[in-house]
């Protein structure tokens, strides 16, 4: 999950990583509130999880209140980059002698972290990469060792400080290894990372991607989830501990095994082409144990997506026989009563498949039909979904 740059900063400010105030606001009325409060100049950041705001116009520095609120007017609804501007930053404005670049992150291909940073900020990182490479100092981190002062000095040194800043920018390094490690993020950034006419080191932009899987070590990292931008019904299956992603298809799609589910997509996007072009409307995986409140949960969330119009269900008998699947689907229909109004096609194969197969038949529900192969039901559920 991606962080907004204002979550960041809160982030950022509790590990004592050095940040300037920062105060949120929806309307131009808050930030002239929120300028007046801070005093003096100001700068009204777009907050939209995208790059490049300042290129965009989505940055403006404020001199007095009256500016705030001019700026505000041309930033809150801006689209930048397809996001549009609902909610701005209204933060202290910096005296900028010169501008760093710090960040580190999961390095997968290498199974360790890396830091990247640079003595020549302002710039994009991507630019720099490409058009300067030596200007961009690329340091393993390894993660049992983490950064202490003496990493943060090594890789201030890489990225070519002089020595007198060195010395000030590597304790702040040494934080932002703290935010990076204590929030199991997979990046923290600091673009621009800068140094003041006063002499401070300052984090004037904070960008922080936070790993997933580590939700349940964090309780409070749920409270960053963007509610607006979450899709409905993605948010209903985490809910119910459903590996689910919404697609934009007819097909309904519910498998056991991602790798299954993947195969699935793909064949019912082939046999769509022959029926009006009709596509996956999901991934869903119901894992080993598909248990009939499992199927029940997942069957609901993929009824409940309005653009589906038929189901396709795949599964692979193993340790999980098909008759307790069959069980699963015949007690998930009976679960869902009325709600379930969509045709179910469904695929078994494996482990006990005729009893499976019998117990379907013998429930004889309209709703359901049997398919022998993967192909025949992706076929069938492809050609129900077009109808
Ligand atoms: N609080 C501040 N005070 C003074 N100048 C600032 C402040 N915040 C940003 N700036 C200036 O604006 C520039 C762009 O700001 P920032 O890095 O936050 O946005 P961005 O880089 O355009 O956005 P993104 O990082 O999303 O690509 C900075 O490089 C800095 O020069
Ligand atoms: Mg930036």
């Amino acid at each position: 999950m991606d962080l907004f740059e204002y979550q960041a900063r809160d982030l950022f400010e509790s590990y004592g990583v050095p940040v300037l105030p920062g105060i949120i606001a929806d309307t131009p009325e808050e930030v002239r509130a929120a300028a007046e409060k801070l005093g003096g100049v100001t700068v009204v950041k777009a907050q939209v999880k995208v790059g490049g705001r300042g290129k965009a116009g989505g940055v403006k520095v404020a001199k007095n209140p009256d500016e705030a609120e001019e700026a505000a007017k041309s930033i809150l609804g801006l689209d930048i980059k397809g996001h549009t501007v609902k909610r701005v930053m209204v933060a202290g404005g910096a005296r900028i002698k010169s501008e760093y670049y710090f960040s580190v992150l999961l390095d997968r291909a290498n199974r360790s972290y890396l830091s990247l940073s640079s003595f020549e900020g302002g710039m994009e990182i991507e630019e720099l990469a490409v058009e300067r490479p030596e200007a961009l100092a690329r340091i393993e981190v390894d993660p049992l060792q983490g950064v202490d002062l003496a990493k943060a000095t090594e890789i201030a040194i890489a990225a070519k400080f002089p020595a007198d800043i060195v010395d000030k920018v590597a304790p702040v390094f040494v934080k932002l290894y703290e935010v990076y490690k204590g929030e199991d993020a997979t990046l923290v950034e600091v673009n621009p990372l800068v140094l003041t006419e006063e002499g401070d080191i300052v984090a004037l932009d904070g960008k922080v991607s936070l790993d997933e899987n580590a939700d349940f070590r964090h309780p409070n990292h749920e409270a960053l989830v963007d509610q607006d931008a979450e899709d409905p019904l993605e948010a209903k299956a985490k809910k119910l501990g459903l590996n689910y992603v919404k697609l934009d298809g007819e097909v309904g799609v519910i498998g056991n095994g991602a790798g299954l589910v993947m195969s699935t997509l793909d064949v019912v996007s082939y046999a769509g082409e022959n029926f009006t072009g009709v596509k996956p409307a999901n991934f869903l995986d119901i894992g080993g144990g598909a248990s009939a409140e499992v199927m029940a949960n997942g069957l609901d969330v993929i009824l409940g997506d309005p653009q589906v119009k038929s189901v396709f269900v795949n599964v692979f008998g193993g340790i999980t026989a098909c008759d307790a699947v069959a069980n699963g689907i015949v007690k998930a229909l009976e679960i869902l009563g009325d709600a379930a109004t969509k045709p179910l096609v469904v695929r078994l194969d494996g482990n006990k498949v005729e009893e499976g197969r019998q117990i379907l038949r013998d429930a004889a529900n309209p709703l359901v039909s049997l398919a022998d192969t993967m192909d025949e039901g992706a076929a069938k559920a492809a050609e129900l979904a077009s109808k």
